[in-house]
């Protein structure tokens, strides 16, 4: 373990760990008992931090995951001149930023393609600077995942946008404007941009179809404590009087949730019994009665929610992905490793992105009897998995590996770490204190 000394991402989050090993060598048939905390949320906590630069005051987050995703933001942050301070302390890592000043500057491309949330900054650097060039970003490779919604919305609220040689430029010399937008889908990122640019355009601005996430509520109850007049939170309906005078704010990040029935669904899948520490089942929306339809035993219990087999066993169960509060797509290729074991099969239906079913062939090198056919895949429960070497291609597939190779027999060897590593803060560690058996390895 160690931080190399040219790691760009350690001058701006010093806690940042790379060069762990290239691979997780993970033992299973061990079944997981005892507490895992819950982190902050990968999806809330990054446009969170982004909005810090709304502000010249500080914004203290606490609760922060320790996560690449959130070492590259403070990377891009610093870059656009955003002082930020580290702390550790007993609930976690907290950050201080402050964004008393903003440069406009394009950002570094190899960054901002590291991440879809880098999109983020480009109404709220509009919207304080007047103008914002952003190579277009990146993230996981799990569909089409255009920004239209995002480009749209601003245009309606004044801005120019030109996209051209994958940069985007946007200028409001004379800033932004409130308007009325439907959004045509309830974009999770979309809502997230137009709501931090609504804080600083002048008048009402109406967003409607808004997604309805966690994570956006999360948000806008942030942006509230900085000062912004903001109405609707958690509903479809948002609406912002812009332009108030905006103080700082200390908040703290709320639970992951997608991390929660993860675990919930490997304490299920490995027949153990975990106290997820942190975790709100509210938070779950519709994913909880369909997770405990299938076998997972969920219990509210103080200061957390306790998961584990239900005596019927695992049995298949049939998924939709929607928008919230329906189930969350990022659950959807963790619940389908468990329904890779259940008795009986199961379908799901991906109605989110277009190509979220890459964790399909890799299951299978594990003995899963998984089809699919456009956006539905198949899984008919096999009695155990079998330990292989397999690659995550993103976040949530290294988080269904993970889940398989605790389940199956034998060794897993899991590449691919660096997808596991910007979403999940130590899972590995934290796992390992339930009694799993992994290692993290150059071979
Ligand atoms: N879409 C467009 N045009 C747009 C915006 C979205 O066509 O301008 C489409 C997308 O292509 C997709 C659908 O609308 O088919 C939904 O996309 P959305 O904008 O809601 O997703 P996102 O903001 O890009 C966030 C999360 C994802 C999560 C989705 C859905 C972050 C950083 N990312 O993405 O998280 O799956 O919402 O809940 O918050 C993950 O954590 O692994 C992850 C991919």
């Amino acid at each position: 373990m160690g931080n190399s000394s040219n790691d760009p991402l350690f001058a701006a989050s010093p806690w940042w760990r790379s060069n762990r090993g290239a691979h997780l060598n993970i033992q299973g048939g061990r079944p997981l008992v005892g507490t895992y905390s819950v982190s902050g949320a990968k999806n809330a906590v990054l446009p969170l931090m982004i909005s810090a630069l709304l502000t010249p005051n500080l914004v203290t987050l606490h609760n922060v995951p320790a996560i690449l995703d959130v070492a590259v933001l403070s990377t891009l942050l610093e870059r656009l001149g955003v002082n930020i301070s580290w702390s550790d302390g007993p609930n976690g890592l907290s950050l201080t930023m402050c964004a008393d000043r903003v440069h406009p500057m394009q950002l570094d491309r190899t960054l901002v393609t590291r991440m879809r949330a880098s999109i983020l900054l480009l109404g709220v650097v509009l919207a304080r600077c007047g103008e914002a060039t952003l190579p277009m970003p990146g993230g996981d490779d799990i569909g089409l995942r255009g920004i239209d919604f995002h480009v749209a919305g601003l245009r309606a609220m004044g801005a120019t946008v030109d996209l051209a040689g994958g940069v985007i430029h946007a200028t409001a010399p004379n800033g932004l404007r409130g308007a009325d937008i439907r959004l045509p889908f309830p974009s999770v990122g979309a809502t997230q941009n137009l709501l931090l640019a609504a804080v600083l355009a002048k008048g009402t601005t109406v967003i409607r179809n808004a997604a309805r996430e966690p994570e956006n509520t999360d948000l806008a109850h942030c942006l509230i404590m900085m000062g912004a007049k903001i109405t609707g939170a958690g509903s479809d309906v948002l609406t912002i009087q812009g332009d108030n005078p905006l103080t700082g704010a200390v908040h703290t990040v709320m639970p992951d949730r997608i991390e929660l029935g993860t675990i919930a669904c490997a304490a299920a899948a490995t027949d153990g019994e975990i106290f997820l520490r942190h975790g709100r089942m509210d938070l779950l929306g519709t994913a909880a009665p369909v997770l405990i339809s299938a076998g997972v035993v969920l219990q509210e219990a103080a200061g957390g929610v306790i998961a584990r087999r239900s005596s019927s066993g695992i049995v298949g169960t049939d998924v939709v992905t929607s928008p919230y509060p329906g189930f969350a797509t990022d659950l959807q290729s963790p619940a389908m490793a468990l329904f890779a074991i259940a008795s009986g099969a199961s379908t799901i239906t991906e109605t989110i992105f277009e190509q979220r079913f890459r964790h399909v062939d890799e299951l299978r090198k594990m003995g899963a009897s998984i089809t699919v056919q456009g956006r539905m895949a198949w899984v008919r429960g096999v009695h155990r998995l079998i330990g292989a070497q397999v690659t995550a291609t993103d976040v949530r597939a290294a988080a269904a590996l993970v889940l398989a190779a605790l389940a199956a027999d034998g060794e897993t060897v899991l590449e691919g770490l660096d997808h596991l590593d910007r979403g999940y803060d130590r899972m590995a560690e934290k796992l390992l204190a339930c009694g799993a058996e992994m290692t993290r390895s150059d071979r």
